[in-house]
């Protein structure tokens, strides 16, 4: 879909929130959703661009905002585990279960949809994905509109997911009326994804939510083939959000997959004036070129944090090049981070 240039169109608003549970400070957001409007919302993952799941319009004014391709479906977003009995047709065991175990969270679960959930939000699949989020702002927003609210990452489609007010706005700015800026998003990736709608329940995104502690609850869990690979000409997606570019900035994304002497030796020749680099905490010595740290080795809830906000960073600094220190692909709790460079970088990986 081509982005229509909606600069300045109208002026986007940014409130904080200063008292949580205080309702009549959601009140300009809720009666914007109430009218069919979107509103840039906080979430622990990263920013959503939130819209009436009910409302036709609203969904269609996401999707334009965002140049998101209609056929991409969106998540519905609730506050309590009961209000899911609306938009689904039936709510399974493990649904249950996995509820209990991680909602409100960072987990988003495929279900068969009811008939109240129109296919715009669904891209016209027959399934909708439903999630709980934990950010406050998010639950308060939800419960004081009386809305289940759609809402895709609210990033222009195609850019890093926006972990700051500061990215939704300029990404945004102009094309939608207000965002609530609550400051810097805890995980900094988006949910992990899980459908239900499969016999053998099936990892679709991975995210902080780890697969291990999904197999905890659920014991077999099968992980989609997109997850880590490219998809091959014409074949089929379980989840449409798969099939396009994701994530990357302008700059070109390269992963070098090795230590970091191999790394810095491999940067250092391989580099011009706009090459850049992306490294891990305390790292840094004896490269030529400037470069970015996303987080510390050691620990994935850390390299998720800050994985976007240093995608976005190139960008600010002019940057034409990247070379990305890869994280240990031998930790399955690093596939969150792993996804989301690999698309970042059109897979392209150096083995150095
Ligand atoms: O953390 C998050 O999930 C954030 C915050 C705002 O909640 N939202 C988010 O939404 O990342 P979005 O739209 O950027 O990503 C939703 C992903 C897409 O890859 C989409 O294809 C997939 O979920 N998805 C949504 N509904 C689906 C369905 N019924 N079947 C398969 N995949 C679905
Ligand atoms: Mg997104």
């Amino acid at each position: 879909m081509p982005v229509p240039d909606y600069t300045n169109c109208m002026d986007t608003k940014l409130i904080k929130i200063k008292n949580i549970n205080d309702k009549t400070e959601y009140e300009e957001a809720a009666s914007l959703l109430r009218d069919g409007q979107v509103v840039g919302m906080p979430t622990e993952t990263v920013y959503g661009l939130a819209g009436n799941a009910y409302s036709e319009d609203a969904v269609k004014r996401i999707f334009e905002a965002k140049g998101r391709p209609s056929d991409n479906p969106l998540i519905v977003h609730i506050s309590e585990f009961s209000d899911i009995y609306d938009l689904v047709k039936e709510v399974p065991e493990k649904a249950k279960l996995l509820a209990d175990k991680f909602w409100p969270g960072p987990l988003t679960v495929i279900l068969k949809k009811s008939d109240k959930v129109p296919f715009a939000v669904t891209g016209g699949l027959d399934t909708v994905a439903v999630r709980c989020p934990s950010h406050p702002i998010a639950r308060s927003l939800i419960k004081f509109s009386g809305l289940p609210l759609a809402a895709p990452s609210a990033n222009l489609s195609g850019m890093p997911s926006p972990t700051t007010a500061q990215h939704v706005l300029s990404d945004l700015n102009g094309r939608i009326p207000l965002i609530i800026d609550g400051g810097e998003c805890e995980e900094g990736v988006e949910s992990t994804v899980i459908t239900l709608a499969t016999e053998v329940p099936k990892l679709l995104r991975p995210g902080n939510v780890t697969l291990k502690r999904l197999r905890e609850v659920l014991g077999e869990v099968d992980v989609d083939k997109a997850v880590l690979k490219p998809l091959a000409h014409g074949e089929k997606v379980s989840s449409p959000g798969m099939k396009y570019k994701h994530y990357s900035p302008k700059a070109e994304i390269i992963i070098l997959k090795g230590s970091y002497n191999n790394f810095k030796e491999y940067v250092n020749k391989n580099s011009n004036q706009d090459t850049y680099a992306m490294i891990f905490k305390n790292e840094g010595d004896g490269l030529n070129v400037p470069f970015i740290e996303y987080g510390d080795i050691e620990n994935y809830r850390g390299l998720s944090h800050g994985l976007f906000g240093a995608l976005r960073r190139l960008d600010e600094l002019g940057a034409e090049k990247c070379f990305v220190r890869c994280p240990d692909e031998s930790n399955e709790d690093n596939l969150a981070v792993l996804n989301r460079l690999l698309r970042a970088a059109a897979f392209k990986v150096i083995e150095i």
